[in-house]
């Protein structure tokens, strides 16, 4: 095992002298601090191998005045005195959302190798301008893999919301011989237990999905969030790299990575 040290060096990723930004890494991992949107412009072509991650939704709620409610209203029922930190970027409107997708899809798209996939968290509301705005952007949409939360507030005369969505596709052709093998189009995972992140994916989940890169490729997750997919990857033996823009998230995505893989090397 290597040593935890800061070799996932900036200056491999990033072109010349563009954006100085506060980040913090290990070994095969990295999370920027900061804006996705400005931060994407920054990437070297041709850098990432695969793009998974779990955007802020902007939804909750049909009506406006419901969208713009906090986070924690949204998507939390845990009491005040117990609420995770609110994150930034969920109170778009759908046209506004919709464009600021299809504009940090675009300069992803030019970030990643010819054929990298990428994998897009949804909700049922936005699942339809989310795969508009991934075609504007450019990328072959795929197909949608489905993750079942396994259990949710039952609904009287109305089916249950159980599921959210994976919608992926490729940065152009992808080849069949691609060293991945068959995955699955459905995962049984229920949320987290003590979540540290408002909206936390479950790590076995994230685990499964970033097998769709290719072995030891270079993960990109543009709104890391509490660093699960960073972690899932890092685990996995795959290189990640993370931008969060919420302070609180910067500060304890990159903390609870760091000290999830300190933990690893020392029981090893
Ligand atoms: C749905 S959460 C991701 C949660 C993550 N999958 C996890 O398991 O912890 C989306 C994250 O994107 C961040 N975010 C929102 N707008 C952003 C932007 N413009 N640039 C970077 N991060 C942003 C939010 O702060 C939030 O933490």
């Amino acid at each position: 095992m290597m040593p935890m040290e800061h070799t996932l060096q900036l200056g491999e990723i990033l072109k010349d002298g563009m954006y100085p930004v506060e980040s913090e890494g290990g070994d095969n991992w990295r999370i920027l601090h900061g804006d996705t949107l400005k931060l994407v412009k920054a990437f070297q072509p041709g850098t990432f191998d695969a793009v998974i991650t779990d955007p802020p939704y902007a939804s909750g709620g049909t009506k406006q005045n419901e969208r713009n409610r906090t986070t924690n209203q949204k998507y939390s029922s845990m009491s005040p005195e117990k609420a995770l930190p609110d994150f930034d970027g969920d109170q778009k409107d759908q046209r506004s959302w919709t464009h600021w997708m299809a504009e940090w899809l675009y300069d992803v798209r030019k970030a990643c190798k010819s054929g990298a996939p990428i994998c897009l968290f949804i909700d049922w509301r936005q699942y339809p301008s989310m795969t508009d705005a991934l075609q504007w952007a450019g990328w072959i949409w795929r197909g949608t893999a489905v993750w079942d939360k396994t259990n949710s507030r039952p609904q009287k005369g109305r089916f249950r919301q159980q599921t959210e969505f994976i919608i992926w596709g490729s940065n152009g052709p992808m080849p069949i011989s691609r060293p991945v093998s068959c995955l699955p189009g459905v995962f049984r995972y229920g949320n987290p237990q003590n979540r540290v992140h408002v909206t936390e994916k479950p790590l076995q989940l994230m685990k499964d999905v970033v097998q769709i890169c290719e072995p030891g490729g270079r993960i990109l997750d543009p709104f890391a969030g509490a660093g699960t997919t960073i972690l899932a990857a890092a685990q996995q033996g795959y290189q990640a790299v993370g931008i969060e823009v919420t302070d609180a998230y910067f500060q304890l995505g990159t903390e609870r990575v760091r000290e999830a893989l300190k933990e690893e090397v020392d029981v090893q």
